[in-house]
């Protein structure tokens, strides 16, 4: 049965003033606009978000980097450094609940809109902050992008081949950096929401690329701690052939805990790249000895070579080696279809392209299309988490400036006025 609060969105009445660029800050802020905040995007006059025009697929419209991440959004041009877009700004923070920023150290404090500032013009105003690095940190003053972070999170000295020429700190496709960051962000925004009601005011949430990168590395951590006290990690795949250094060393496609997993061959991988699929083999006896049948090993079951989980770490190479006897067999789709059933853990290595096909993910609501004014439809990815009572419309990003006369309207500007910050070029001509 319909509930009362069906497609009631969550932060209904929520207005976020939003002068976040590119992705870290755009991430969090798309995500508070699809649960239902007014989110008004402040852009530079005449060239907005640098997004815009990064990466162009067609030379004339706004590029999909930017359209990803900025849907559901309003967007006015409004140039913060003059006194007339300060006192715009101000307006608008006098009737906000959130104010969020990404620029680099320090330029939100030059332009008269640090905290302490922001918090004296409104004080039920969450102020939320991205920048690269903690104010404590060395390296606070330093700009920071995705790769940035990767590598300073610990996600790249971790991540890729540990041994031959493709040893490198090797950064993740995901974006750890960027959009991770613009996700924890959006905890702390919402927890800080839930604060201001029993305290009446808002709060202070800073939010360092590097922590967001770190908090998603704690196995890593683990890792160089067992490293300093035990010196061997017997589930990475040097073990047990090669020394370990004083350093969490890469692990290719190690599963990290203990059990065993690898990423194995599937028929055609000579010409497709991505004819892969990942299996677990689980520690437990009963989930091992499915395995094992599914995977046509029945005498691996009660082997002691095999039939523990240390045992197993010590043999790793002569398992994976087993377990692809039967991938390399087989379509990657009908392995995960057969040892799925069996129980065992399993995955397709998917393609974007393949992702972009799925059809049960548009069911999900997981991959949208959305109908961009001039340029027609294009697909995105929705927002993440499903709530049963509140399903998002996703709708198109803001051309530059599309809601700035709308916006001053709002703020009680007159025709005459907002035609001569126009003309001034406080905002768009
Ligand atoms: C992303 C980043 C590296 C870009 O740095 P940048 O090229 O210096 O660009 P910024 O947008 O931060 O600042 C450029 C200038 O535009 C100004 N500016 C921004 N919006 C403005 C507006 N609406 N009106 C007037 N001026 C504006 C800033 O005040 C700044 O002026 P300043 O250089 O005189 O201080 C940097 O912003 C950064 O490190 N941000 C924090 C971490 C982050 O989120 N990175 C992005 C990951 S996707």
């Amino acid at each position: 049965m319909a509930s009362n609060s069906e497609n009631i969105a969550p932060l209904k009445g929520i207005k976020v003033i939003d002068m976040t660029q590119v992705q870290s800050g755009p991430s969090c802020t798309q995500m508070l606009a699809w649960l239902g905040a007014d989110v008004i995007k402040i852009e530079r006059v005449g060239n907005g978000d640098p997004t815009r025009k990064e990466l162009l697929d067609y030379p004339n419209l706004d590029s999909l980097y930017f359209l990803q991440l900025n849907c559901n959004k309003r967007s006015i041009e409004l140039d913060v450094k003059s006194p007339a877009g300060k006192e715009i700004l101000t307006k608008l923070l006098e009737g906000a609940d959130m104010f969020i920023e990404n620029l680099h150290p320090g330029a939100a404090d030059e332009l008269g809109f640090s905290w302490e500032e922001v918090h004296k013009i409104n004080p039920r105003v969450i102020y939320g902050t991205i920048k690269g690095f903690n104010d404590e940190s060395p390296f606070a003053s330093v700009k920071a992008f995705e790769p940035v972070a990767q590598c300073a999170g610990g996600a790249a000295s971790t991540t890729g081949w540990w041994e031959g020429p493709d040893d490198v700190p090797t950064q993740s496709g995901a974006a750890l950096g960027d959009s991770n960051t613009g996700m924890h962000l959006l905890i702390g925004l919402l927890a800080a929401l839930l604060q201001r009601d029993k305290t009446g005011e808002g709060c202070f949430v800073q939010q360092s690329m590097q922590d967001a990168v770190l908090n998603l590395c704690r196995i890593k951590l683990r890792d160089q701690i067992m490293l300093n006290n035990i010196h061997v990690l017997k589930h990475l795949p040097q073990y047990p052939n090669e020394k370990f250094g004083n350093t969490v060393p890469r692990a290719g496609n190690v599963e990290g805990g203990q059990v065993l997993g690898w990423c194995y061959k599937c028929k055609g991988w000579e010409t497709d790249p991505n004819a892969f699929v990942y299996i677990v083999l689980q520690n437990e006896a009963k989930a091992f000895a499915e395995a094992c049948q599914a995977l046509g090993k029945p005498e691996w079951i009660n082997d002691p070579k095999f039939n523990t989980a240390d045992a197993r770490q010590l043999v790793k190479d002569e398992i994976h080696k087993g377990v692809e006897e039967y991938t390399i067999t087989k379509d990657k789709y009908d392995v995960v279809n057969i040892l799925g059933k069996a129980g065992v853990p399993c995955g397709p290595v998917l393609s974007m392209l393949e992702i972009m096909g799925d059809k049960s993910l548009y069911q999900a609501g997981t991959l949208v299309e959305v109908d961009q004014p001039e340029r027609g439809k294009f697909v995105t990815i929705g927002c993440p988490p499903k709530l049963s009572t509140y399903t998002p419309q996703i709708t198109p990003a803001p051309a530059l400036g599309e809601n700035t006369v709308e916006v001053l309207k709002e703020l009680g500007y007159t025709d005459a006025q907002i035609a001569q910050f126009a003309a001034d070029h406080v905002t768009s001509k």
